[in-house]
């Protein structure tokens, strides 16, 4: 075998290996958000998505911006659809499937495979994704809801994935979750952290931040019931 035969056989090789650790990683991820849905209704698991492809994810949302294709967000649908930014003052952009961008595609694909295992292990019947960008300027928030419109029982789980580097406590705009007993936990939207909860239970809220915050907030579906 010739050098370059052979340091060819050695990078596939080591191709190889970094695409095997990667499916562990992501196999680990999966395991962890599951276990916590189960126990719990929810969970959080930081580095789901690795440095540079949120680095990608939020050059493309501050694109979007810039661009003036983000909206103020409304709250409700259809006749009860609402533009109350004391309620709700993120502004959005929708993320069509496949993606535009490469680093869009690859997370939707990610959050397919975290469909797929979700479904194989909880057996939650989830069949689409819808997701957008969110920008909260400082100072924004979005008060204490449930992720279901009346009427539409479609949404199961929630999932953020938060595009904010580093955030430190002092920077707010946490994402708290009301569980049971009147407990709480407070999140907060470290870029890469993937935040997961099961949208008909479980009552959350957006505190105020002193920075900008950014995150891709994603609802997988059920199929409409036949009504
Ligand atoms: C939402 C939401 C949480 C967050 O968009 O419905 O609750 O942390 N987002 O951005
Ligand atoms: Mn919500």
């Amino acid at each position: 075998m010739s050098v370059s035969q052979r340091s060819a056989v050695a990078a596939s090789a080591a191709s190889a290996a970094a695409a095997e650790t990667k499916t562990g990683t992501e196999a680990a991820a999966d395991a962890a958000v599951v276990s916590g849905l189960a126990q719990a209704g929810w969970a959080v698991y930081p580095g789901f998505v690795a440095a540079d492809q949120v680095l990608s994810l939020l050059a493309l949302a501050h694109a979007a911006d810039a661009a003036g294709e983000l909206r103020p967000a409304a709250i409700g649908a259809g006749d009860a659809r609402r533009m109350r930014a004391d309620i709700r003052g993120d502004r959005i952009c929708w993320i069509e499937p496949p993606g535009a961008y490469p680093s869009e595609s690859a997370l939707l694909a990610r959050l397919d495979r975290l469909r797929s295992n979700v479904n194989r292990e909880l057996q939650l019947g989830l069949f689409d994704l819808e997701c957008h960008y969110a920008l909260y300027p400082a100072g924004a928030r979005y008060t204490r809801h449930r992720d279901r419109f009346a009427g539409d029982d479609r949404r199961a789980l929630s999932c953020v994935l938060y595009l904010n580097s580093a955030w430190c406590s002092a920077d707010g705009g946490q994402l708290r979750l009301h569980l049971d007993g009147g407990r709480c936990v407070d999140v907060p939207p470290e870029g890469g952290t993937l935040a997961a909860f099961l949208s008909e239970r479980i009552e959350h809220e957006v505190l105020p931040a002193t920075r900008d915050r950014a995150s891709i907030a994603g609802w997988f579906r059920r199929r409409a019931a036949r009504g």
